[in-house]
């Protein structure tokens, strides 16, 4: 078979990694992949957002299945034109997309769907919004409507910090046209996870949990990223969770997309806060996360590519996942300043020494090669240092490794992931 995958990060690099070991694979292209990728996928020099350009590369090429990494091509309708051209796609179409694109569309439907979520309102007006803030009081979260890079997100302590966040994102549009709605809803408290399952339209195959690092700094300090690092199995998500999560939010999410004719197919992400009262929805993304995708591959015994395409086929029904016991862990290294500015075109040393720690496979996300063929840096996050282990001690400890032997003197990482699973163990 041949594949094309769209993106070009650690969450590309670990789709491309798994695919690649697949024995019904003929030929996999990633657009626009990065300079790790090139190792198991040919790369195309065509943009993840270019919609027309994928068309014609996966018609010409005669791909038999694209998989769509990021949210934004799924978002202005990628999916969609690949099926209108007759080929088979792994990913939402934009109408499903909305899940992710429009944080009011999905609290709409996790709540026609009878999803346990936070409470929330949604406002086009800011005289309004500030009503209800005061209404209801602190803590409150506000969020913008569409798309703001992950950061359309304030968790206001205080009131006052809540009607600034409204000014900002409403008033001062500091997120663009993503404010002109607001979604303003209940602060809950608990463990954060993450949980994934592939869907077809129909039904869904939970895959398994993990838990990310959102804040840039050691102890979950400092601005918020888009994921520092993550581990998998997360010790909050019990086998028993996990089957709760998939009948009290997966499945009737899945049942409700059908019946308002927006089926989904693709991988559900939904973000997830264990409460006291138990799980509660905070968000459905409509990708894998990056970097939890990364331990997921790492994890997966299974191959990839029959799943993916039983799921653009509709006959996910049909499968079944095995799952390594093993613990897998993922550092990202990330440019100094990031998520801040940061410098570009660092070059990166060491990659093979990293590489041939025991359990170790460096992930890329922001890479390409220079003139010289050597490896430079060109995003904020940059790798992701993902390990094996039998323990998630003994995965920490390969990571770790892996990362000290790395010479990249502009690089850095967080030294605490997987913080809580080690305390319990503790
Ligand atoms: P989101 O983009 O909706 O996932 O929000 C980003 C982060 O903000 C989440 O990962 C949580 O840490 C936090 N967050 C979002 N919604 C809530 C909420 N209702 N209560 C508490 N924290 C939240
Ligand atoms: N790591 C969180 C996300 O992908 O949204």
């Amino acid at each position: 078979m041949k594949v094309l995958v769209v993106g070009g990060g650690g969450r590309e690099h670990a789709l491309c990694w798994k695919l690649a070991q697949s024995p019904l694979l003929t030929k996999l292209w990633c657009a626009p992949g990065n300079a790790g990728i090139k190792d198991v996928a040919e790369c195309v020099t065509i943009n993840a957002e270019d919609v027309p350009a994928l068309v014609a590369f996966a018609q010409a090429n005669a791909v038999d299945l694209v998989v769509v990494g990021p949210e934004g091509p799924l978002c202005i309708g990628l999916a969609d034109a690949l099926v209108a051209a007759g080929i088979k796609v792994f990913g939402p179409s934009k109408a499903a997309a909305e899940l992710e694109g429009s944080k009011g569309f999905m609290k709409d439907i996790v709540s026609k769907a009878g999803i346990p979520t936070a409470w929330y309102g949604r406002f086009t007006d800011m005289e309004k919004a500030k009503s209800f803030i005061r209404e209801k009081g602190a803590p409150i979260v506000v969020k913008t409507d569409g798309l703001a890079a992950g950061k359309g997100v304030v968790v206001a302590m205080t009131l006052d910090e809540a009607l600034k966040a409204v000014d900002d994102m409403m008033g001062s549009k500091v997120f663009g046209d993503a404010g002109d709605e607001l979604v303003i809803e209940e602060f809950l408290d608990g463990e954060e996870a993450s949980f994934f399952a592939l869907c077809d339209g129909k039904t869904a195959l939970g895959l398994v949990a993990a838990q990310d690092h959102k804040r840039v700094g050691d102890g979950d300090t400092g601005p918020n990223t888009g994921g520092m690092g993550a581990y998998s199995p997360a010790p909050v998500v019990t086998p028993l969770r996990e089957a709760e999560v998939m009948e009290k939010c997966i499945l009737p999410a899945i049942r409700t997309m059908a019946a308002e004719g927006k089926p989904y197919t693709g991988v559900l992400f939904a973000g997830l806060m264990f409460t006291q009262a138990g799980p509660k929805l905070l968000e459905f993304n409509v990708r894998f996360g990056d970097p939890e995708c990364q331990v997921l591959m790492a994890r997966m015994k299974s191959d990839l590519l029959p799943v993916l395409l039983a799921a653009a086929e509709g006959r996910l029904d049909q499968v079944t996942l095995e799952w390594r016991d093993q613990c897998a862990l993922v550092v990202v290294m990330a440019a100094e300043g990031y998520p801040g500015s940061y410098k570009k075109n660092t070059v990166i040393g060491g990659l093979d020494q990293a590489n041939a720690v025991e359990g170790v496979t460096v992930l890329h996300a922001g890479t390409a090669l220079d003139d010289k063929g050597q490896v430079i840096a060109t995003g904020g996050r940059v790798l992701g240092v993902t390990a094996i282990g039998d323990s998630v001690k003994e995965a920490r400890e390969r990571a770790y490794q892996a990362v000290d032997s790395l010479r990249w003197p502009e690089g850095f990482c967080r030294r605490d992931i997987a913080w809580r699973a080690l305390a319990r163990d503790a």
